[in-house]
């Protein structure tokens, strides 16, 4: 295992403790090597980049702050520095990618399980909410032989001052009453991907059928109204249920029915 610590002028409070993420990293693939940076502008650029310059699978790319965070369809993704996750995989899987949009739900969502009973659920595809408000966001982009998976957590802090986010967006500290160690919940986000990924990787078809279950009985979108977006269209209906490949199965109000792979959803 080893971490290289890149300079960085402007460390902000508390820092992630990186000898403590190490410790309790036992995973076999994913998490090594392991980058951190006090700041940078968005560690999914930065896996990009190493990727392309030939980064071992696995490699983890882990910040403190982000100053140009990025979510879906090009929305800004902001966090409360030395408060929340912002981390980033290089990832080369040998599986197709709606795999990965199942695996990298599931997995957070049964870390979040492992720290309390919160009511926590996924939206699809990969949205992670804990009482129907955003708890993590997943942005996996891919490009040529590499895959980047990154994931920013909302561990501790909290809305209440940011009125435009408050109704929509939480924190693992407001939903549990305390604050909660990042290391810890790192760990258990990658503990949990990396057995997840390893299973996926060996091409075990019985693998997949479960880990689509999990991830479909652990979906919220299901049952419900729902407004997605895409680009210039609109759609509205109610979401009956997923497909074998995760699409979210769509009824209109005229009656048909639609597959829909790619959308950002309201509920
Ligand atoms: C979303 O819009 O729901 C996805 C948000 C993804 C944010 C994470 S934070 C770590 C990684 N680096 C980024 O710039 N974005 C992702």
């Amino acid at each position: 295992m080893s971490a290289h610590i890149p300079p960085d002028d402007r460390p902000p409070e508390p820092a992630l403790n990186i000898a403590e993420i190490q410790e309790c990293l036992i995973t076999l693939q994913l998490g090594h090597p392991l980058l951190y940076y006090a700041s940078i502008d968005s560690t999914n650029t930065r896996a990009a980049e190493l990727a392309r310059e030939g980064a071992a699978e696995g490699t983890l790319i882990v910040t403190d702050y982000q100053t140009s965070g990025r979510g879906r369809v090009g929305r800004p993704w902001r966090t409360f520095p030395g408060k929340m996750l912002a981390f980033s995989l290089v990832l080369r899987p040998n599986f197709p990618a709606q795999f990965l949009v199942m695996a990298s739900a599931v997995a957070v969502h049964t870390a979040v399980l492992t720290l309390g009973q919160l009511p926590v659920t996924i939206k699809w595809p990969n949205d992670i909410l804990v009482a129907d408000r955003k708890l993590c966001g997943i942005l996996i982009e891919s490009s040529g032989d590499y895959v980047v998976l990154g994931i920013g957590l909302n561990v501790n802090g909290s809305f209440a001052q940011h009125p435009e986010l408050a109704q929509q967006a939480t924190t693992l500290e407001q939903a549990m009453g305390m604050p909660v160690r990042r290391e810890a919940v790192l760990c258990a986000v990658l503990t949990s991907l990396d057995r997840i990924y390893g299973t996926l990787r060996s091409d075990d078809q019985a693998a997949r059928k479960a880990l689509w279950q999990q991830w479909r009985e652990r979906l919220t979108t299901i049952g419900r109204t729902v407004d997605i977006v895409q680009g210039e269209r609109h759609i509205r209906g109610l979401a009956v249920d997923v497909d074998d490949d995760g699409a979210l199965l769509v009824r209109l109000e005229n009656g048909t029915q639609h597959a829909v792979t790619w959308g950002d959803v309201s509920l």
